[in-house]
């Protein structure tokens, strides 16, 4: 198929603006530079365009009794798809942007969350929808059970759902809304408890009389105010867990999607890592499917082993926040090749390490080694246009095949992780593929890595170890 990349169709070319998220190239080879590190890798875009139906990932972990299943909320094994056009890059790089400026917000130590009181003067931003999440969960709540659907975020603490009825501002979502006044386990959660007082400690709770209200706002300003409850949840018929605190939403401003409501996996007390502290021993582990036709998992607890091969990095906190897990970046190697850089600049503002983001943001020192070494090695393409957040950006709309500069992450713990050559390019068009890597404001803001960056990789986060890891072969369909 060497080739078909630069000569599709119309149809193809249409398919390829639209799905660029979703693009995999076929290594074609490698050809390797000192001390025997891969260079570069030479790729056209194959026919492995994505599907239109879903062809769901099947792993070993796929089998543990606390698996769920990930998927696209834009790919076809979702039920929310809605829109044939999805994909809009203008948009999806705004909310990104949003999403960035959130967390480096948040982590800075002028403040943790935004306090409740500014979640109650939120306006809806119907331009955007929700900056919070790409990916979706599935797991089951009250008695008798009722399966929701739900975004799936590293870097938020509460879980919650919309319950009936709704008060505020409401929108349509896929699923019934959950009743909580259908449901026997369900109870509100008093203000007085140390639960409350949980919520409290990240100001995001209220009280109402004598029972704990919540209130949560989103990167995007979207927002969700509700009762603080407990339910019985369900991630498997085997994997039940009671008492489950989370948010009983009857106010939502912005656009969810179709979602339900969100999942929280970040490290805080309320986070559904922490409230199975005693069954997983806060130990998770979740691989982000190959393409949004495919699909993904998380699994919760070690049980059932950890993926092969898994290189561990520590786990650290980044500055104030307890939110976002950090990480360590030691160095950037660009065809092998260790970008000359001074290690302060990486520990200036830590490393936050997202699920979420497209687009991993780092100092501007360290983007502007990256570029030079990366343009030098492309010094034979075509440059295009820039665009959004990129400036380097190259037409291969001529080319049969494409040599692209290996990209490599050293992590603390001697783990050093190549980068997928889908990674490396952001596909706006044939005309338009660029280093899909942008530049903080400042030195001293927080470096995003995104874990997109490891597609089909299984991401541990061992978060009673204090490590994490990144094992091979997550949810690769041909695994
Ligand atoms: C893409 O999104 C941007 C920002 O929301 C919007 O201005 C633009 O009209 C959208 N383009 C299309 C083709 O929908
Ligand atoms: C955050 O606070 C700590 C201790 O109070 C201080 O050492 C650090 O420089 C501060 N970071 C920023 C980015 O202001
Ligand atoms: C929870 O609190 C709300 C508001 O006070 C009330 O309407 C509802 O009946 C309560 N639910 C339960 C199960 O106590
Ligand atoms: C969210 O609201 C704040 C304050 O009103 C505003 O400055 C910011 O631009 C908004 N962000 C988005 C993504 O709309
Ligand atoms: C959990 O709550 C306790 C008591 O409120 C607090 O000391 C501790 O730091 C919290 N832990 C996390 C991870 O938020
Ligand atoms: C660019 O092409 C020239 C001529 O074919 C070749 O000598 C040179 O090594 C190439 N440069 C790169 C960076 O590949």
């Amino acid at each position: 198929m060497v080739g078909s990349f630069f000569r599709v169709s119309s149809r193809a070319l249409l398919l390829l603006s639209l799905h660029a998220l979703m693009i995999r190239f076929m290594h074609e080879g490698y050809t390797y530079g000192a001390k025997g590190k891969i260079a570069s890798y030479t790729v056209s875009l194959s026919s492995l365009l994505p599907s239109p139906s879903c062809s769901p990932s099947t792993t070993k972990a796929s089998n543990q009794k606390s698996t769920l299943e990930l998927i696209h909320k834009h790919g076809p094994c979702s039920q929310l798809v809605q829109d044939p056009h999805p994909l809009n890059h203008t948009k999806i790089l705004l909310q990104d942007e949003s999403r960035v400026r959130w967390i480096q917000f948040q982590s800075s130590n002028s403040s943790h969350v935004l306090k409740a009181s500014a979640a109650a003067h939120l306006r809806a931003k119907s331009d955007i929808t929700v900056g919070t999440g790409n990916y979706l969960v599935t797991i089951g709540l009250g008695t008798p059970k009722k399966d929701l659907t739900l975004i799936f975020d590293t870097g938020s603490p509460l879980t919650w759902t919309r319950c009936k009825p709704c008060v505020g501002s409401c929108y349509t979502q896929s699923d019934p809304i959950f009743n909580p006044s259908h449901s026997s386990p369900y109870d509100n959660i008093s203000c007085t408890s140390t639960s409350c007082s949980h919520l409290g400690s990240i100001g995001i709770s209220r009280c109402s009389g004598s029972t704990c209200l919540y209130s949560i706002q989103y990167g995007d300003n979207s927002s969700s105010v509700g009762f603080f409850a407990t339910e019985k949840l369900t991630i498997s018929p085997t994997e039940v867990i009671d008492n489950f605190e989370f948010g009983c939403s009857e106010n939502n401003q912005g656009l969810f999607g179709r979602a339900a409501g969100l999942i929280g996996l970040s490290d805080d007390n309320i986070s559904i890592v922490e409230q199975t502290a005693d069954k997983y021993g806060k130990y998770f582990s979740y691989c982000l499917p190959s393409s949004t036709s495919s699909t993904g998992h998380p699994t919760f607890g070690k049980e059932g082993g950890a993926p092969s091969s898994v290189s561990f990095t520590p786990l650290s906190r980044v500055q104030q926040s307890s939110q976002f897990y950090g990480i360590s970046i030691v160095g950037i190697s660009v065809e092998g090749n260790l970008l000359s850089i001074p290690s302060m600049v990486f520990s200036n503002g830590g490393t936050i390490i997202d699920s979420e983001p497209v687009i991993t943001r780092l100092p501007p020192t360290v983007y502007r080694a990256l570029r030079t070494a990366f343009r030098k090695a492309m010094a034979n393409y075509t440059r295009a246009p820039t665009v959004s957040l990129f400036d380097t950006c190259y037409d291969f709309s001529k080319e049969s095949t494409v040599a692209i500069p290996s990209i490599m992450f050293s992590f603390a713990g001697g783990v050093d992780l190549d980068l997928d050559p889908s990674r490396i390019f952001y596909v706006v068009k044939a005309l338009q593929v660029c280093l899909a890597f942008a530049a903080n404001g400042a030195d001293s803001d927080p470096v995003i890595y995104v874990n997109a960056q490891q597609k089909t990789f299984e991401a541990v986060y061992d978060v009673a170890g204090g490590k994490r890891g990144f094992g091979s072969n997550g949810c690769s369909r041909d695994a």
